[in-house]
């Protein structure tokens, strides 16, 4: 069986007025039909720029990408048939109701009497009262659940998320996470974007990282999780950690989580911080999560995994 997305030592050179830049170094990974798959990186390690070309918006300057077993370049048409994308910018044509661009959506693939699934859509993104609003009257919210709907207009077996709920409300990541699990569960393969490491832990069986456009770990979520060190000490201060508890602390606003591997680790962390004076309030021990692993990676703390499994899968391909 063909891969759903398969890239094959893919590298991006943008070149401009301004010089060249390597946006992506030898990408080489297949995602498999039916994965639920999490492309994880900072801002700028190339994840936009591999959707673009996997979208044929962009060109790799080497290598080769398929879809479904269409080439994205020789095969383009497809291969876009194929995709369902939801872009990370919000573009929309303001002139139109939300049902009408449903449907030149649709007229776009070459899908006829739509109607059904579009009504399907509507209710399934919370979209059914909005479909004969004006674009440019809806909420930023509102138009992304609209082009979430647009991507999935022609019933794509592949769905890609670029960043779809960054800057949005809770209500909106709750509707969109359901329809898309049960897409997902009817059998869509999905490629999912996110800066919210907890979105990326609950719902990605397997997850890539990228770091300056390198692919520095390729493995199921759960063995990511199970391969760090395995807690985590959180607490509330309004005091400032000693120098070298900072430096291995992750510190979001009143809240510190520092890692410690077994009891003695936690005892020696308290037994600093007393010294040190810090009032601590609101103590937990917990398990380190998927952010930890990231931030792990990606400040170089721990090597890069790729795991063999992963890793014979785009050997064989
Ligand atoms: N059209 C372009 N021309 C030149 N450089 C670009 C272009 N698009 C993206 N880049 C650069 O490529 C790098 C990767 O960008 P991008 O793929 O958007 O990363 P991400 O989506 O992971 O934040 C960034 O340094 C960005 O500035
Ligand atoms: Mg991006």
């Amino acid at each position: 069986m063909n891969p759903a997305i398969h890239f094959q030592h893919v590298s991006k050179t943008y070149r401009g007025a301004r010089g060249t830049f390597q946006a992506l170094t030898d990408v080489s990974f297949d995602i498999q039909p039916g994965e639920f798959f999490g492309l994880l990186g900072p801002n700028g390690a190339g994840k936009t720029t591999l959707i673009s070309i996997l979208a044929g918006l962009a060109r790799a300057t080497e290598g080769r990408v398929t879809v479904m077993g269409h080439d994205v370049v020789a095969d383009y048409a497809a291969a876009r048939k194929s995709l369902g994308i939801v872009p990370q910018e919000l573009v929309f044509d303001p002139f139109f109701s939300v049902r009408e661009s449903l449907r030149i959506q649709s007229g776009y693939f070459g899908v006829k009497g739509n109607d059904a699934w579009i009504d399907e859509l509507l209710a399934g993104l919370g979209l059914a009262d909005k479909a004969g609003a004006n674009m440019r009257q809806l909420s930023g919210g509102m138009k992304r659940r609209v082009l979430v709907a647009q991507a999935l207009v022609h019933r794509p077996p592949v769905i890609v998320l670029d960043e779809p709920t960054a800057g949005v409300d809770v209500e909106l990541r709750q509707t969109l996470w359901s329809f898309i699990a049960r897409l997902n569960k009817e059998g869509h393969t999905v490629l999912l974007t996110t800066h919210y490491l907890e979105e990326a832990e609950a719902l990605c069986g397997r997850i890539a990282m990228l770091k300056q456009g390198r692919v520095v770990a390729l493995e199921r979520t759960s063995a990511l999780l199970a391969g760090t060190a395995s807690t985590m000490l959180r607490f509330k201060t309004d005091d400032a950690l000693p120098a070298e508890l900072a430096a291995q602390a992750r510190v979001t606003g009143r809240i510190a989580q520092i890692k410690a591997h077994d009891a003695a680790e936690v005892e020696s962390v308290l037994a600093r911080l007393r010294a040190a004076g810090v009032r601590v309030e609101d103590l937990e021990i917990g398990r380190a999560d998927l952010e930890d692993v990231f931030l792990d990676i990606m400040q170089g703390r721990s090597t890069s995994v790729v795991s063999t499994e992963s890793a014979a899968a785009v050997e064989v391909a």
